[in-house]
């Protein structure tokens, strides 16, 4: 099991049923920096991302896709793989749920469980989230069937299942929270989970029959109809990574030092997740640090906004290390972020090209100018020891800040040196030292500019591996284990060496760089007010265009048509409109259409209309439609179209 000396970090395993946005970029980026900092200060590291890939959902999305399953999985766990390399991103492990070796220590899990007594056979009624993959009693349902997470409608589910004693767990993981206060990150976030908990906890269905896409129970089980519930399955992965059912030589990393996830999975990881391993006798993690959400001028992103930000698109217009740096110094770890390229660009405009940037600028010109490159630290005490001293202790609070998971404070303090170089540039004024014969002075100035600049760069490389790289190899020497011991930890200086030429790091950016440009603000509010306007109008109502784009229409396929018995109009239909799930429609045209003139054709679809009940079945949409004195036509595409392109 670990030992003080190792780091075991994880990201959460990402649904396969998209592709990756810059909410699991944020996720992975801040894992990323930690393993990067964990392995540079000398620890045994361990650094676990994968995909999450069974379940109803994706087996739902990739049936609307056409795709089998198992193919569609494949094709969307290479994406956020091959972005994670794209990216650099340091991992150790990419685990899939669709791994043999996972699937195997699921059942073992399983059966350990079940032989202890946590596991019985039961019934489950109740409600399900496929989005969320999660079930809810009908107490939390918003207007008795929508989901409180996602709000998207719920599905009533009625089967046999196996059931986790969860409610025997409950004590338990009270005394876990009140013994151990920084368990969860930030620690605000602790009393939500331990009010959650002290409202009881109902044992917890662990298995489901009406599908097959996913891990089966152990063979000895005998019980051949049921899979594994979703989240038993996926959180199994930080134990599978390891080994736990098959080849146990990595086991040592558990348990982790850090689970990173989002806010809207706390639950699973600090309430299952953590009585699953009580149940396997194993030990609970140390820390589990929820991050906010990621917000586009500020709205949330979603596919039918088309907001969505795709994070290899910003890290190819801004760069990734300025990106990485933006997402980890703007939002304060556990708050809500907003994403705007104005204010990424004012990050590196002035943090990354005026603080930083510019006083590389000036040191390569200034030793270039008067020194010939040379830089010597022998002298910075005899001038600057108050600088020194103020900048040793801004380097003693980061360790403690990033333990916090405090990342932007810990930025900001790490900028405190670099205020302090570019100060006593200018009250030193060095071209007035080399004016008055202040030689020794001036390449004192130029030594304590060097140094400050060569430990930020190794207390930045977690952050922005890539820049401070190229910093460390103007300054001649190399970050890793050793440089960080001789410079932060040992507080010592740089030996005499000679500066390398390089490129300035930031180009100040001018304008936004991606097409997909910020509505600013006011803007925004001048179009609102417009639209309330135009509904003004009186008479015939002449609409803007604004207006007339409040109604959103999509064109989809029909995936399923059938009848609604009892009725003689309606028909019941699931129409693919390019989002997750299909659309249900509820459409009044069986006088006209049977289910064999629907079925794989395509119509426009209304898609924001309030959902609305016909007969007991939700509708949440209205397909267009012609009707004279001959009858009803539905209005179609000439030639086929994407499912989900606007109409307009
Ligand atoms: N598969 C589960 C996790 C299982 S872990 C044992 C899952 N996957 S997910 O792909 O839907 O989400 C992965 C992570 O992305 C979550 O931590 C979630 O919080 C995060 N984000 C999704 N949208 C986000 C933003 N807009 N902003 C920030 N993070 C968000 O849940």
């Amino acid at each position: 099991m670990s030992n003080q000396n190792q780091t075991y970090i994880t990201t959460p395993i990402y649904y396969v049923n998209d592709v990756a946005h810059i909410g699991h970029a944020y996720t992975t980026i801040i894992a990323d920096t930690l393993a990067r900092y964990s392995r540079m200060v000398g620890k045994d590291t361990y650094f676990l991302t994968g995909t999450d890939e069974h379940g109803q959902k994706i087996e739902e999305s990739a049936k609307i896709r056409g795709k089998e399953t198992q193919a569609y999985a494949d094709e969307i766990s290479a994406t956020f793989k091959n972005l994670w390399d794209e990216f650099g991103i340091s991992y150790d492990k990419f685990i899939r749920t669709t791994d043999s070796d996972h699937k195997k220590g699921v059942q073992k899990a399983f059966s350990k469980m079940f032989a202890n007594g946590d596991v019985y056979k039961d019934r489950y009624k109740g409600h399900y989230c496929i989005s969320c993959e999660t079930f809810f009693p009908k107490t939390q349902l918003v207007d008795d069937e929508f989901c409180p997470e996602c709000g998207k409608v719920t599905t009533v589910v009625e089967e046999e299942s196996y059931f986790f004693r969860l409610s025997n767990y409950q004590d338990k993981l009270l005394k876990h929270y009140e013994d151990n206060p920084d368990a969860i990150l930030p620690k605000s976030k602790r009393n939500e989970v331990i009010r959650f908990i002290e409202g009881g906890l109902n044992d917890l269905s662990i298995t489901r029959t009406s599908f097959d896409w996913g891990v089966k129970l152990p063979d000895d089980m005998n019980d051949e109809k049921h899979v594994m519930y979703v989240w038993l399955d996926a959180l199994m992965n930080y134990l599978t990574a390891l080994g736990y059912g098959d080849d146990e030589k990595l086991i040592k990393f558990h348990p982790a030092s850090i689970h990173l996830i989002g806010k809207d999975i706390l639950r699973f990881h600090a309430i299952y997740w953590p009585a699953f391993l009580m149940s396997l006798d194993l030990p609970l993690p140390k820390h589990i640090g929820a991050h906010g959400w990621w917000t586009r001028n500020g709205e949330k992103m979603s596919k039918s906004k088309g907001n969505v930000i795709n994070p290899r698109e910003v890290a190819d217009a801004y760069g990734l290390d300025n990106f990485r740096y933006f997402m980890l110094r703007e939002v304060p770890f556990g708050g809500d972020g907003d994403f705007s390229q104005k204010a990424l660009i004012d990050r590196i405009n002035s943090d990354l090209g005026n603080d930083l940037g510019n006083l590389l600028n000036r040191l390569i010109g200034m030793s270039g100018k008067y020194f010939g490159g040379v830089v010597d630290s022998s002298n910075i005490s005899k001038y600057f020891q108050d600088e020194l001293d103020s900048v040793e202790s801004s380097f003693k609070l980061l360790e403690p800040l990033l333990d916090e998971l405090q990342i932007h404070r810990y930025l900001e303090e790490l900028w405190r040196p670099l205020g302090v170089a570019n100060k006593a540039i200018d009250y030193s004024q060095p071209w007035n030292l080399m004016k008055n014969g202040e030689e020794e002075k001036a390449m004192a100035l130029n030594g304590l500019i060097a140094n400050i600049l060569a430990k930020v760069s190794i207390m930045l490389y977690p952050v922005m591996p890539q820049t401070s790289t190229k910093i460390a190899s103007a300054l001649n020497f190399e970050i890793n284990n050793s440089s960080w011991q001789k410079l932060i930890i040992d507080n010592n200086l740089l030996d005499v060496f000679k500066l390398e030429k390089i490129a300035p790091l930031f180009p100040r950016i001018e304008e936004e760089l991606l097409a997909t440009k910020d509505i600013p603000k006011a803007e925004k509010k001048k179009k609102e007010v417009k639209k309330e306007e135009s509904s003004k109008d009186e008479g015939i109502a002449l609409i803007t265009i604004d207006k007339f784009f409040e109604t959103s229409l999509k064109l989809g396929t029909v995936i399923k048509a059938e009848e609604v018995k009892k009725s003689k109009k309606l028909l019941l239909l699931q129409v693919d409109i390019g989002e997750d799930e299909p659309r249900q429609v509820v459409a009044g045209i069986k006088e006209w259409y049977g289910v064999d003139d629907l079925l794989n054709t395509q119509v426009c679809v209304v898609a924001n209309l309030k959902p609305a009940k016909l007969m007991g079945m939700k509708s949440e949409g209205m397909l267009l439609a012609v009707k004279d004195s001959s009858g009803l036509s539905l209005i179609r595409p000439e030639s086929p179209k994407e499912n989900g392109s606007s109409i307009g």
